[in-house]
């Protein structure tokens, strides 16, 4: 039998993070729309029920405290590690970025044969990961302050209350657009990746994918195997 050469693409650590991020955002994600829309005939099926639905407001809190938590404990990762810096390393945007996107655009309408190469991460994993980024400090800054209203209002008109909830909203509704169509386009609809990218699961890649999705990386451990050879 035939094995697959396998390539480590995730630590235990990082799809620890990503899997606390991803139950804390779900969380986030049912109980908010809970909140916002309690009369809707979706707000009291979920699993959970009534209990659930009367829970909503303290759950909400416990989740966004727990990815408030992962988000600090991620920024550690990234600067105090030395795996965290090789990939915050990797996530800087470059001139190659923006080049990418052009050919990308042109493979797209048939102006170009190929695609672009890719290193350890694409432009569009970089722009995904920014979007969480702001994404997260947005939906942070605004549920704090309207989890903690007196002392807002200690500093700010009324009206910032209202302004805040707007904001909350409908970052809230971007957010979870862009998981659900974009990401999970991404890691699960993509034909190419169809029926799930399981690499969050295992940590690992096949080589085939490897050199797929991130050529320029596989093409410089070839380099660096045959040299060591
Ligand atoms: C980072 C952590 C977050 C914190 C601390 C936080 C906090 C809060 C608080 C205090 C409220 C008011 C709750 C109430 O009225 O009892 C709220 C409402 C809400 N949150 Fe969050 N939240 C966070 C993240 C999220 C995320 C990620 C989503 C969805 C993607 C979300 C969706 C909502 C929605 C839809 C509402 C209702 C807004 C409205 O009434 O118009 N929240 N949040």
């Amino acid at each position: 039998m035939k094995t697959k050469l396998l390539h480590t693409r995730w630590t235990f650590n990082e799809r620890f993070q990503h899997w606390a991020l991803a139950i804390s955002f779900i969380v986030l994600v049912i109980t908010g729309f809970q909140l916002k829309y309690p009369d809707a005939w979706w707000a009291k099926l979920l699993v959970g029920g009534d209990i659930l639905f009367d829970l909503r407001s303290l759950l909400h809190r416990i989740s966004g405290t727990i990815m408030l938590i992962m988000s600090f404990y991620h920024i550690y990762y990234m600067i105090a590690t030395k795996r965290g810096r090789q990939l915050s390393k990797y996530l800087l945007p470059e001139k190659k970025d923006m080049q990418d996107l052009i050919k990308n655009i042109a493979y797209n309408f048939g102006l170009r044969s190929q695609p672009p190469e890719f290193g350890h991460f694409s432009y569009i994993e970089k722009v995904e990961y920014f979007a969480l980024i702001w994404g997260t400090v947005i939906m942070a800054v605004t549920g704090l302050m309207l989890w903690f209203q007196e002392l807002t209002l200690l500093l700010f008109s009324t009206w910032v209350i209202d302004l805040l909830t707007v904001i909350h909203l409908y970052e809230a509704w971007l957010a979870t657009l862009a998981i659900v169509v974009w990401h999970f386009y991404y890691v699960i609809f993509n034909p190419d990746i169809y029926p799930i990218d399981t690499s969050m699961i295992t940590g690992k890649i096949t080589e085939e994918a490897f050199r797929d999705e991130h050529y320029l990386e596989w093409l410089k451990i070839q380099e660096e195997a045959g040299e060591d050879a």
